[in-house]
């Protein structure tokens, strides 16, 4: 990420828009978790996104993990308050048995605040999200589409991979292609230029 898109990305417009919009969104979309869920948030941040889990779905745990050492030291800072809710690591999301160990279904719920489309392969993204959710697991989302990308703000302020990006419905169909079911229970803003969702593993035994 570059420094605009840092900036932006941890501004009083983009937390507030997480705050008062993605979060009561995905709620509403997904539902609340159980407080013993285990959840996984990948590209934290500086751990804004991360301190909303615990707080609005009110898990009394989160692992969560960026590639950017800088972010994770951010997010350290942020979430200290937090003692032992909270597991930072840094690392690759394409490859969470390398950074925490993670084994396959290993977390009740996902939570991938606009980081998939910063992955060059983001199939390979998707595959590692549903490996590790268990049946019945959940899957909550909020990316940035190939429309947004494609805008001149977006090309000459920020710098994303440019091939093979993915629109609403794209990513939605490659998450039914590798067996969550998201439904009905997704949206778009601004044009097809954002989109939030909610997919589920299909349980096995007993959902959440
Ligand atoms: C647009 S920022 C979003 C940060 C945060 N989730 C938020 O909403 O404020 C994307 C984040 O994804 C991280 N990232 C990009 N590729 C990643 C990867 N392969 N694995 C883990 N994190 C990654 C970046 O370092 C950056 O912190």
């Amino acid at each position: 990420m570059n420094r605009v898109e840092t900036a932006l990305v941890n501004s009083p417009p983009r937390r507030a828009l997480q705050r008062f919009y993605e979060i009561p969104t995905l709620l509403r979309l997904g539902g609340a978790l159980p407080a013993e869920a285990r959840v996984l948030e990948v590209g934290c941040g500086a751990g804004y996104g991360t301190e909303l889990i615990l707080r609005r779905f009110a898990t009394a745990r989160v692992d969560a993990i960026d590639l950017d050492p800088a972010m994770v030291t951010r997010a350290k800072r942020r979430l200290s308050g937090y003692g032992g809710r909270v597991r930072l690591a840094t690392g690759d999301m394409t490859d969470l048995r390398a950074a925490l160990d993670a084994e396959d279904g290993s977390y009740d719920a996902v939570f991938d605040f606009a980081i998939v489309h910063h992955v060059p392969d983001w199939r390979a993204a998707v595959a590692e999200i549903v490996r590790v959710l268990k049946p019945g697991g959940r899957f909550y989302f909020d990316e940035v589409t190939a429309a947004a990308l494609a805008t001149r703000g977006y090309r000459w302020l920020f710098d994303h991979p440019t091939e093979d990006r993915f629109t609403a419905s794209e990513f939605v169909a490659e998450l039914e292609r590798q067996g969550l079911q998201v439904g009905a229970r997704w949206r778009t803003r601004v044009r097809g230029h954002y989109l939030l969702g909610v997919a589920e593993r299909p349980a096995s035994g007993t959902a959440l």
